[in-house]
């Protein structure tokens, strides 16, 4: 008897696909009603929990419960990780202004939530809440913009999903997974608009490489949509 085939076998601890999974989820939306999610990211407001003087992150946060029929927004709360996930903002209650009406009751995010739980990584028994970031990265000739200042990291939940809004006048920026023993396991720059990986965040830790301005720019744009998914308590 062969005991290694008794072992469930997990899938692997995440998956990186294109664009046309997020876009074939959308076929029936209108275009504007796409353009003006992408747009939302131009109205964040900036992160007032960085240590610089000059801000170079802007967000957005709300939570939602995974319902039947779609996402029902949670009442606005604080965005918290431990200590010991996160050595910046951890163990800090970071409150940030919650994502437009437009953008929270829209038929992209609903979209775009629904096709990431799908393809979820591993076991989504007992998940039916998610966070949803939305995170612009500003890079100036003056100074780089750091997507994630605490390092190597993992986030605190059970699945995140990284989905690429747009790249605009930057170079770097290159997102790294690591295994628990931190040796890097997978690299990639997403370029493409919904390009996206989605990690289980229990099993890979990932980082990403500071953002510098294009050749001849002087800033640069990096904006990203993070969705959370965890348990939540409302059951
Ligand atoms: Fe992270």
């Amino acid at each position: 008897m062969n005991h290694v085939s008794d072992v469930p076998e997990q899938p692997p601890p995440f998956v990186q696909f294109g664009p046309e999974v997020l876009t074939g989820a959308w076929e029936t939306v209108p275009v504007s009603a796409v353009k003006e999610f992408t747009e939302s990211w131009n109205d964040l407001p900036a992160d007032g929990h960085l240590p610089t003087d000059v801000p170079y992150r802007f967000r957005r946060y709300s939570t939602f419960r995974l319902a039947a029929g779609g996402l029902e927004r949670l009442p606005h709360t604080a965005f918290f990780q431990d200590a010991d996930v996160n050595a910046v903002n951890g163990g800090v209650h970071r409150m940030f202004a919650p994502l437009e009406d437009s953008v929270a009751a829209g038929p992209v995010l609903s979209a775009i939530v629904t096709t990431l739980y799908e393809r979820i990584p591993g076991s989504t028994a007992g998940i039916d809440t998610c966070g949803v970031h939305q995170i612009r990265v500003v890079a100036t000739a003056d100074a780089e913009g750091n997507p994630a200042p605490e390092g190597v990291h993992q986030d605190g939940h059970h699945y995140v999903g990284q989905v690429l809004i747009q790249r605009d006048n930057v170079r770097g920026a290159e997102s790294i997974l690591y295994d628990l023993e931190r040796r890097p396991v997978h690299r990639a720059v997403l370029r493409e608009p919904f390009e996206t990986i989605l990690l289980d965040d229990r099993r890979v830790l990932h980082g990403v490489t500071p953002v510098t301005p294009a050749a001849d720019s002087r800033a640069g744009v990096r904006d990203m949509l993070l969705v959370d998914f965890f348990p939540g308590p409302h059951r």
